[in-house]
Parts: C-alpha cells; structure tokens; sequence
C-alpha cells in the first residue's frame, strides 16, 4: 500500500468516525489500525458488490431462446466475424471481437435496428427507466449554464434520445436553454431514432438538436454520458508468472473460443501501469480487461472542453476494487433480453456487451488532459444531492397510481441493489465553473 493511499486511508477513517462510533476508528488509531479497518471494509464492501453482480449471472443461466430473425442475423453477424479472424490468420484481439459485435457497419448490435432499450429490448438505462434522472440532471446543467456564456450541451451516445428530450423539456422549464443540443451517436440508426423520437416529444425544442461527428473545439457547457464508457470495446488479458497474456477470440466450427498469445507491448504497458499503481504484481492465473480506448476519449473530451462540466455515469469501481485479488474473472457483462451474464462469445451482434469502468482510469487519464475531477458519487448520492427532492416535491398531489409509479422508478434509480450504488457519476471540470451542487452530500474521490 503506498503512502497516498494510506493518507487516503486515514481521511476515509476520520471521515467515517462520526458515522460509525462503534467502529474501531478514533482518534487515536494509528495509521496501521486505519490500513486494517479499511481492508475489512474494502473486503465487505467487495463482497456487497460481487453478490449484486454473480446474482445475476446465477440468475440468468439459461438464456432465453432468440427469435427466428435475431438468430439469424447473429449468423450473419458470427460469420462476418469468423471471415475477420481468418484474415487475421486465426484469431483476433477481445476488443476486436467486441468491436465487431457490437459496431461492425450494418451489422453490430448497437448499428442494426433492433431494440435495445426499454422493456421490448434487452437492459434498461437510468432515462429508460424515469425522467427524474434527466430532470435532476438539468438542475446540475443549469447550473453550468448558468455560469457559462454561450453554453450549450453536448451528449455522447443518446441511445433512444430519452435522456435528451427529458433534459431539454426540463431545461426550458428552468428557463436555461442552451444554445445547442449537440449529439454525437456513433449509430446511424439510433440517430434516426434519436431524431423520431425528439421529433414526436419535445417538437418546439427539436430545432436545437444537431448530430455532429466530432465535438467540436472549444466548448463551453455541458457533456454528457450515461454508460457510454462501459460500450468501449475493452482487452483482456491473462497474468501468468513471467509475463501477460492477450486473450483472444478464435473460432471453433460454428462458435467462437478464448485463446491466448504474447501480449503486445501496448497491453503490456497497461497492465504494467495497473500493477504499479495497486503496488504489487497481480497472482498468475489472474484475468480481467482493460479499456485501451477510453485515455484517447478522455483525452478527446480535454480538449474538446474549454469552459464546464462533463457528468459521465456509468457502472464502476475504483482500480483497487477493479482488480482486487478476488476480483479474477474480470468485469464483463453482457445484456440478453434482460438476462445478464458474462459469456460474450455467444449471440454476437444480438446481445449488448459490455466492462464496468475502472474510474481510476478516467481520473488519470482526466487530470493527464487538463481537467479536474469535480466529484465522484454513486448515483443514489447524486440524484439525492442534486434535487430529487425537489422533483418529488409534487408527488402527494399525483393520483394513487402515478405516486406509486413514480416512487418504484426512484426505487430503481437510487436503492443500493438496484442503480444506486454500482452506477456512479464522475464530474469532470474545467475552466471557471462551480463544482456541481449534487456532489454536496458525497464527493468520494479520495476512493479512487
Ligand atoms: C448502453 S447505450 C446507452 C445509451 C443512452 N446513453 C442511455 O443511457 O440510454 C451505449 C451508447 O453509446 C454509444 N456509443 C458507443 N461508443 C461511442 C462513442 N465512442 N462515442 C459516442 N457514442 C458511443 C452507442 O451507440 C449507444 O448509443
């Protein structure tokens, strides 16, 4: 353990004394006794998140059968993937094999017109579930609209286009408008979608949407990301004694199976920079994934941001917690018609894919880019510190059934086993502008 973190330590201990009185933090617990009540907590807490994630794994086994369509079009998706790595000359990278899967032109799952979000497709996103999530977070745009001249709002990977009709239906309803709404949708067809759906719901405000390609050079205002990061497509890798392994994708007749070589020197370096940062070497035996594209989307968003506020929610850990030593199976998680579980060879280009986010990496790769890290929260502390009671100040006026609506979708969005506590929100900042007020109850930055 180094000694930031052991001072991080201490603070997380002093922080927690008044919470805890029976903890065996106080004031007079050396820096070791800290070190010792922290790795408990760490370890339970691990514990906390592993049930969430393998209780859906268990449940979800058996994965439902794809319709007749579905099947075969992941036929047409596998052999266009088994024509790439026979080119390649008998295997691909992971990050290839889920960049194919999920973004290969007319095919992948997020690029083919299948639904995706909402009860009709396979996972359900925070705007999916409510529009108290972008109407909390229009407050904290506000406020950075507010601050800026010029501001406008630019989000990254809309989905349906739910999270940005609900932000500038709230928006406007605060009276901050900003002068664009830029979206930048990798997806052709989730564009259309975007547009069909602003189109029929906020039409007035539609003329200030436009879809971009790039962001553009000095921005002033809002970004926003609502588990984009976790769609990267992400290496992984195999420790072994002497060195790292790339695991890889072959094929092997009509499905597809890991196989490993030499790791090259870029994955290498990462894991390198991983195992310098945690302190020590991972065990041999030990797997897991590495997101090699988001330093370069990081870096995208640094400089791409002048003046303002990035709000990236996504589900995710600290780096210490990502690759804890319990942790040796990796974070992947694939979505099948609400089914979740981690087997990403099956059902290519049908099935979402997708790495929970070590937002170590972001910070880094942050702070490497010109910006500040404004706040770190689990979603819960966010919506809560940002004015979720504000939204919910109308809900005894509501008819029985709306009020019990309303408050299932809150349950979902904020309940530690549901989004509340796996999602977080990482702020990043730059240039004259407050830190965001819904940080006010929680900034856990010093976790990271
Ligand atoms: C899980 S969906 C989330 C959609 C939406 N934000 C929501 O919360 O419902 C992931 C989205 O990220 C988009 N995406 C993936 N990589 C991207 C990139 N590099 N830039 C912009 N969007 C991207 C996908 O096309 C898709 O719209």
């Amino acid at each position: 353990m180094d000694g930031n973190l052991r001072a991080v330590v201490v603070q997380a201990c002093h922080n927690s004394r008044t919470d805890s009185p029976g903890s065996t933090c106080n004031e007079y617990d050396s820096a070791g006794q800290a070190v010792v009540w922290h790795r408990e907590f760490l370890v339970e807490y691990l514990k906390l998140i592993l049930k969430d994630f393998t209780s859906h794994m268990q449940h979800d086994k058996r994965l439902p059968e794809p319709d007749s369509v579905s099947a075969a079009h992941s036929a047409r998706v596998a052999e266009f993937i088994r024509q790439r790595i026979a080119a390649a000359g008998g295997s691909i990278s992971f990050a290839e094999y889920m960049q194919h899967a999920l973004y290969a032109p007319g095919l992948g799952y997020y690029v083919a017109g299948t639904s995706k979000f909402g009860e009709a497709g396979d996972f359900v996103t925070a705007p999916e579930m409510s529009s108290v999530f972008g109407r909390v977070l229009a407050r904290q745009a506000a406020e950075v609209l507010a601050a800026t001249e010029g501001g406008a709002v630019f989000e990254f990977g809309a989905g349906s286009g739910r999270l940005a009709a609900d932000i500038l239906r709230a928006l406007h309803e605060l009276g901050e408008l900003p002068l664009r709404y830029d979206i930048l949708e990798v997806s052709a067809d989730l564009r259309e979608r975007q547009e069909r759906l602003l189109r029929s719901e906020v039409p007035e405000l539609t003329r200030l949407v436009n879809w971009v390609d790039a962001p553009p050079a000095e921005f002033p205002g809002v970004v926003i990301a609502n588990e984009v990061l976790d769609a990267f497509p992400v290496e992984r890798f195999r420790r072994t004694a002497d060195g790292v392994q790339q695991l890889r994708v072959a094929s092997h007749g009509e499905s597809f199976e890991v196989v490993a070589a030499d790791a090259p020197g870029m994955l290498r370096d990462a894991v390198a920079v991983i195992e310098r940062d945690l302190g020590y070497a991972l065990p041999p035996g030990y797997e897991s994934e590495v997101s090699l594209g988001l330093r370069e989307w990081v870096a995208g968003l640094g400089s791409a941001l002048r003046q303002g506020v990035a709000f990236l929610f996504d589900y995710g850990v600290s780096r210490r917690e990502y690759y804890a030593p319990g942790r040796d199976g990796g974070w992947l998680r694939c979505h099948f018609r609400h089914h979740a579980h981690n087997d990403a060879l099956v059902l290519p280009g049908i099935q979402d894919i997708t790495a929970w986010v070590d937002f170590t990496a972001v910070a880094e790769a942050a702070v490497a880019n010109g910006l500040e890290v404004a706040g770190f929260a689990p979603q819960a502390l966010f919506l809560m510190g940002g004015g979720l009671d504000l939204e919910l100040q109308s809900l005894e006026s509501l008819p029985a059934k709306k009020q019990l609506e309303l408050s299932a979708q809150v349950k979902n969005l904020a309940l530690p086993g549901a989004m509340g506590e796996n999602f977080k929100c990482m702020a990043l900042r730059r240039g004259d502008v407050k830190v965001p007020s819904a940080f006010r109850l929680t900034d856990r930055t010093h976790t990271l």
